[in-house]
């Protein structure tokens, strides 16, 4: 490689390095502004989703799943309003939304099971137990979702790559809504984000 090869080298590098470390300033002002409450819910998409990292955390996953659990609605920031798709019943495909997005800059082993995780929760809703269990807001967003899964999908799912880690989300994700505990701070997690870059 040449000077000259290797100054166009430097400055590639350069360029996304600075594109990396604007995502991780993004979320982080995303998270901090957030003031809208999870649909039907009563604490915000960000305590919401800071919980669900914290479960993840005390089962003690990988940090790739800790940080799939902490960006897992993160396409509900990048929809308009969520809460008006739902009184349209109208599902605003926030998981697909929040994967495309995030998967510019994330690595698979954490955008594969955002994009998954409203699929793990109509697998999982076919038990009745499980079902059982759905807050009233899961329960309408579900039918807005597809309902439960068909048997024929429900075992094509089980050969997904990341389905194990799929359904670990829906379920970190199913039991973050806790109000009045003590939750972390999103700056906590920036060193996290950082590692999970691609
Ligand atoms: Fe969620």
């Amino acid at each position: 490689m040449d000077t000259k090869e290797l100054w166009i080298e430097l400055q590639l590098r350069e360029i996304l390095h600075d594109r990396l470390m604007d995502i991780i300033e993004k979320i982080i002002s995303n998270f901090k502004n957030n003031k809208s409450l999870y649909i039907g819910e009563e604490i915000t998409i960000a305590e919401h989703m800071i919980q669900s990292a914290m479960m993840a955390e005390k089962s003690k996953s990988k940090n790739n799943l800790i940080c799939s659990s902490l960006l897992h609605d993160y396409g509900h920031f990048i929809l308009d309003d969520p809460d008006e798709l739902v009184k349209k019943n109208k599902d605003g495909k926030h998981e697909d939304i929040g994967y495309e997005y995030l998967k510019k800059f994330f690595k698979k082993e954490v955008v594969e099971p955002i994009k998954h995780h409203v699929l793990a929760k109509r697998y999982l809703a076919r038990d009745k137990k499980y079902y059982n269990r759905l807050s009233e807001a899961s329960i309408v967003s579900l039918k807005l979702q597809g309902g439960l899964l068909n048997s024929k999908d429900a075992k094509s799912f089980e050969k997904e790559e990341f389905f194990k880690d799929s359904i670990k989300l829906r379920k970190f994700d199913e039991a973050a809504k806790k109000m009045g505990i003590k939750i972390k701070d999103i700056i906590d997690y920036k060193d996290l984000l950082k590692v999970s870059l691609k």
